[in-house]
């Protein structure tokens, strides 16, 4: 039988399963899950946004999304990025429709408000006239995003005014993400701009396939380190004169596992997600970092961004082979990126029948998350922070990433966007 509502007992049932190893298949792509997951899910993590030296003068500006809510990140005359709703306050359309630019202020296209660099409404056409001598411009600002905070670079956004702290929401990833960000002077830096585009796939089976595939640390965060067997390209294919710097600036532990692995690729929870691999490029191997977010735009679609970005560091021959590299291999035309596309569009397609839909799960229409489980033991002998096991092939940590999004979604205790305001 088919149900209109989405109550508690189902999410209970969904757990209860998930203890099982096995997790209903209907939740993937149901739209009233969608709903819930913008409220409960988006509406309450740390969202990344843009990496610092996406903004390097002042007026320096690029819009992005928070799921539905548009984002205008502009960096002030002091040198502070602010974040505000790209809304104009007078009726609301977007304000600015560039995706990156430099400016001074930005101009509504509907009725001409002016806001400046620190969201201040700073002009209104025919102001005095129109709306007397008694408006209060300053009731009229662009509206900051509730939180922004920065690591090594990377900024994030919350609409929660009350949400942890970005460092403890990333809680031991950062220990992993210090080895990229980290390791060289003056960390790393965006080259290019994001690459966008859209996917038919729902962004819970994007975040999984990307960030689940070996160990875990909290909340839902994920990371696969992988190393050879044989000890090829050891410090990831890194230029010899950089591996001084790296141990001078990372931890002795952190340097054990940066000489020993040649991927690392993970996730932070809801659908933040890094990979740095080698690669050949030109007639050298590369490593670089690549991050993305999976944004939904409904429960059958995510519209991908992707973000190059390489040590500043490095010699400039060396960066821009990478960089060449990553296009030919990541984003809508390289080749590593086109078959997972494939299926996760066909998972979407499955989904839409009345068997999968059956919420009471007569049809048994469950999804398999029992590899490893009950089998593979944790590996209490690895170096790094979190939960470790031994093996690729092992879904802990994709149970642990529906485990967090039930603990989520079932917290009525969290405000509404009402109450947010
Ligand atoms: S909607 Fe922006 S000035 Fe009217």
């Amino acid at each position: 039988m088919l149900r209109r509502t989405i109550d508690r007992s189902l999410f209970e049932q969904m757990l209860e399963k998930l203890e099982q190893g096995v997790y209903p298949q209907w939740v993937m792509t149901d739209p009233e899950i969608f709903e819930l997951e913008k409220e409960r899910i988006f509406g309450h993590t740390w969202l990344y946004l843009a990496h610092e030296t996406e903004l390097k003068k002042p007026g320096d500006f690029v819009t992005r999304w928070m799921v539905h809510d548009p984002v205008l990140l502009v960096k002030n005359r002091d040198g502070e990025i602010k974040a505000f709703l790209n809304s104009c306050t007078h009726r609301g359309t977007i304000l600015c429709a560039a995706d990156r630019g430099n400016s001074r202020a930005f101009t509504c296209p509907y009725h001409g408000w002016t806001f400046n660099m620190d969201g201040e409404l700073i002009d209104v056409v025919a102001g005095d006239r129109l709306y007397g001598d008694k408006m209060k411009r300053h009731e009229w600002n662009l509206r900051p995003i509730p939180r922004v905070e920065s690591y090594h670079g990377l900024i994030f956004g919350n609409l929660d005014p009350n949400a942890m702290p970005l460092t403890e929401y990333l809680g031991d990833m950062k220990w992993y993400l210090d080895i990229l960000l980290k390791r060289s002077d003056g960390g790393v830096e965006v080259r290019g701009t994001p690459q966008r585009w859209l996917v038919k796939a729902n962004w819970k089976n994007t975040f999984e396939n990307f960030t689940a595939d070996t160990y875990h640390v909290q909340r839902g965060h994920g990371l696969s380190v992988v190393q050879a067997r044989d000890g090829s390209f050891p410090w990831q294919a890194t230029p010899p004169e950089a591996r001084p710097m790296f141990e001078r600036n990372l931890a002795p532990d952190q340097v054990e596992l940066l000489k020993r692995t040649i991927v690392f690729v993970g996730g932070v929870f809801p659908n933040f997600c890094f990979l740095s691999p080698v690669h050949r490029a030109g007639e050298h191997m590369h490593n670089y970092l690549t991050v993305r977010i999976w944004r939904p735009v409904g429960p059958e679609q995510v519209e991908v961004w992707s973000w190059f970005l390489i040590d500043k560091a490095f010699p400039e021959d060396y960066k821009e082979e990478a960089y060449q590299g990553y296009l030919a291999t990541f984003g809508p035309s390289g080749t590593l990126e086109q078959d997972d596309t494939e299926v996760w569009a066909r998972v979407v397609e499955a989904n839409r029948g009345l068997m999968v839909q059956d919420k009471d799960l007569s049809y048994n229409n469950v999804s398999n998350y029992l590899l490893g489980y009950g089998h593979i033991e944790r590996d209490e002998s690895f170096i790094g922070p979190g939960i470790a096991f031994p093996c690729t092939y092992n879904d802990h940590l994709a149970r642990s990433i529906h485990r967090y999004w039930l603990e989520l979604m079932m917290d009525e205790t969290a405000p509404s966007g009402e109450g947010r305001r």
